[in-house]
């Protein structure tokens, strides 16, 4: 008779174990990661598991409950002194009996104050950089003097395995202190990224600490995101953001290099600002979840090159020109303590490797998230700021490249442009009979023509255009027959309508005539169409290296990528033409990297690998960028055909 067949969901791993063995251990064994801070004590509570009740065909196993050894003794205590909800068991005391379905589930929380927040529910399989450990450690023997923390060290290799740990020099002078006050049982927080690297101590907690905390953080150069995840259960349970404070020193990322070359103290000044900025959301996805601040032992950061450099407290001025050395490409590991982040002494920061001197950690935590890498689909990934990064490839091969489309999709250098914010127009239609607009304004919940408009709008004003809205009006405007195919706004048609003015020697289109009058203008058309071109030439010159005429699958990344409309973009040749089913926005991409790099270290380890081997591509150097360049001057483009927009 065959050993009973044991089948983990939602992995699908399996495998052959002797009747008696525990889950856990058979969990280990496959390489399938189920938590326990108590090392089988039945004292944590975080090895639970649920038995799939029924037949797998597919499989060939009937899994029961009673395939699984009845209720122990550690497991009884368990559920009498802390809830055990039905139908769920500690893997480390039930054994295996017969064929299961073991399903591990993704929720396994604890600690009842801590509330799922719905923001983003996404499973990440954990495997995390941080282990709690539980260990009861020897009392001292005047017979055999070895210090507290050598028999502390002792126990860990007993019961968990580590040898050869290396002590933060922070724990030392506490070590003896929280042994005595846990009654010599303690809870061990060991960092381990790689798993050859030698284990660290660098918590130590008295008694079951059953708790652990980690940030994944995007620091982008306008706004900077924080997630808060328990490290022990894989969920998010608070999120902030805030405006990246370097903004007064400059509005994009070559105008902070410029500062930074111009003021002898302009790096430090900005370094200080991001980790006080950063120290400020720590406090408020503290104060959110009621963590404390030193229960956050682990950290991982992604932004683009010059906010990883200012972070890190390093010098961007070699990103200011060419060659665009960085410092550092790969992967950081560092401390919190280090960067004046305000968590525990021994917090660990990982983070994830730059691309190139253009294409950051941001690209690279998009890439993880989006995966390319992993999928037979072409898919392009564009993240749009004051430099586009392009990601384009498959499983087979991925390049990457930057193009420098400067600020003009951010609301720069554009009349009437401004950031998103109350009062800027953020989406707009054109009658092509009568060329009236009607728009939405971001902080009024009404189109332009709907009642209820002119009272709210009252209130925000309507004082720009951001972003969002350039690409929409443009789009509009040509799709009505405004602007011809070369951005010329066609000035025969002031005729017709009065939206059409004459503006010194060309014509602009008037979108908002109130207290204030907001103008598309020959200049902003042209800001637009160069702007466009520049990304788009530069996702050209990546196909080209890939060899391929059409792409499967777009994702635009960034808060760009969250409010633009694929469809506006299209029509306008930001982007080739692809199945519009098929172009996403993946807004919160790089964040979202970032909490896979936190919560497992294998997807540290996968992003390092695919970056190293991306191909990288400088867009100055490549002869053929100035005639993709002109040919994507034209809306949509000159040369490429694009069907799925005739559809
Ligand atoms: Fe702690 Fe099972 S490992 S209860």
């Amino acid at each position: 008779e065959k050993d009973p067949l044991v089948l983990f969901m939602p992995s699908g791993r399996r495998g052959r174990f002797e009747k008696g063995t525990n889950i856990l251990e058979a969990a280990r064994q496959l390489g399938v990661y189920v938590e326990s801070v108590c090392g089988g004590r039945g004292i944590c509570g975080r090895c639970q598991i649920e038995i799939q009740e029924g037949s797998f065909a597919k499989h060939g196993i009937t899994s029961a409950n009673e395939h699984v050894s009845a209720f122990g003794a550690k497991e009884k205590r368990y559920a009498e002194k802390r809830e055990l909800k039905d139908g769920r068991r500690l893997s480390c005391s039930a054994t295996i009996e017969g064929d299961l379905v073991v399903d591990v589930p993704q929720d396994v929380q604890v600690n009842a104050q801590i509330v799922r927040k719905a923001a983003d529910t996404r499973l990440i399989e954990r495997n995390p950089a941080i282990q709690m450990c539980y260990v009861e450690v020897d009392e001292p023997d005047m017979h055999k003097p070895l210090g507290d923390l050598d028999r502390l060290k002792l126990a860990l290799e007993r019961d968990w395995g580590f040898s050869d740990i290396i002590v933060d020099q922070h724990l030392l002078p506490r070590v003896q202190k929280i042994l005595r006050e846990g009654e010599w049982a303690v809870t061990a927080a060991i960092h381990q990224d790689m798993e050859t690297a030698r284990p660290a101590l660098i918590a130590l907690y008295p008694g079951l600490k059953n708790e652990a905390y980690g940030i994944a953080c995007d620091i982008g150069s306008t706004t900077i995101a924080m997630h808060l995840s328990s490290l022990l259960s894989g969920l998010t349970i608070a999120s902030a953001g805030v405006s990246n404070p370097q903004i007064r020193f400059g509005e994009d990322l070559m105008s902070r290099v410029s500062y930074v070359m111009m003021h002898p103290d302009g790096q430090e000044a900005m370094t200080n600002a991001v980790h006080n900025a950063l120290n400020g959301l720590i406090e408020e996805v503290c104060a959110e979840s009621g963590v404390d601040p030193t229960d956050i032992l682990d950290a991982v950061f992604v932004g683009n090159p010059i906010m990883h450099h200012l972070f890190l407290g390093i010098d961007p001025t070699e990103l200011g020109g060419a060659p665009f050395a960085l410092a550092v490409s790969g992967a950081v590991h560092s401390w919190a303590s280090d960067l004046n982040l305000a968590l525990n002494h021994g917090t660990r920061v990982y983070m994830l490797p730059c691309i190139a001197g253009h294409v950051g950690a941001d690209a690279a935590a998009a890439t993880l998230c989006e995966g390319p890498h992993r999928q037979d689909e072409i898919m392009l990934l564009v993240d749009v700021g004051t430099n586009a990064e392009i990601v384009l490839g498959n499983r087979e091969r991925v390049v990457a490249a930057s193009s420098p489309t400067g600020p003009a999709f951010e609301g720069a250098e554009i009349s009437c442009g401004q950031r998103a914010a109350s009062g800027a127009i953020e989406r707009v239609r054109i009658d092509p009979q009568t060329l009236e607009p009607r728009m939405r304004v971001i902080g009024v919940d009404a189109w332009s023509d709907e009642p209820g408009f002119a009272a709210q709008a009252e209130k925000t004003g309507v004082t720009g255009v951001c972003g969002s809205g350039i690409i929409e009006v443009i789009a509009e405007m040509f799709l009505a027959g405004i602007i011809s195919e070369d951005g010329v706004i066609d000035g025969s048609l002031a005729d017709r309508s009065g939206r059409i003015i004459k503006d010194g020697r060309t014509f602009s289109y008037v979108l908002w005539d109130g207290d204030t009058r907001l103008t598309i203008t020959q200049n902003d058309v042209r800001a637009i169409q160069l702007a466009k071109a520049a990304l788009y030439a530069g996702i050209k010159l990546l196909m080209d290296k890939q060899d391929i005429a059409h792409v499967d699958r777009i994702g635009l990344a960034g808060a760009f990528g969250s409010f633009i409309d694929p469809k506006y973009a299209m029509v306008l040749g930001l982007v080739p033409d692809c199945d519009l089913d098929k172009v996403k926005s993946v807004g919160n991409a790089a964040g979202t990297g970032a909490r896979m790099a936190l919560l497992n270290r294998g997807y540290r380890r996968e992003i390092e690998e695919t970056v190293t081997a991306i191909e990288k591509i400088e867009t100055a150097l490549e002869p053929k960028f100035q005639e993709h360049f002109v040919n994507a001057m034209a809306l949509p483009n000159k040369v490429d055909a694009f069907p799925e927009l005739a559809r």
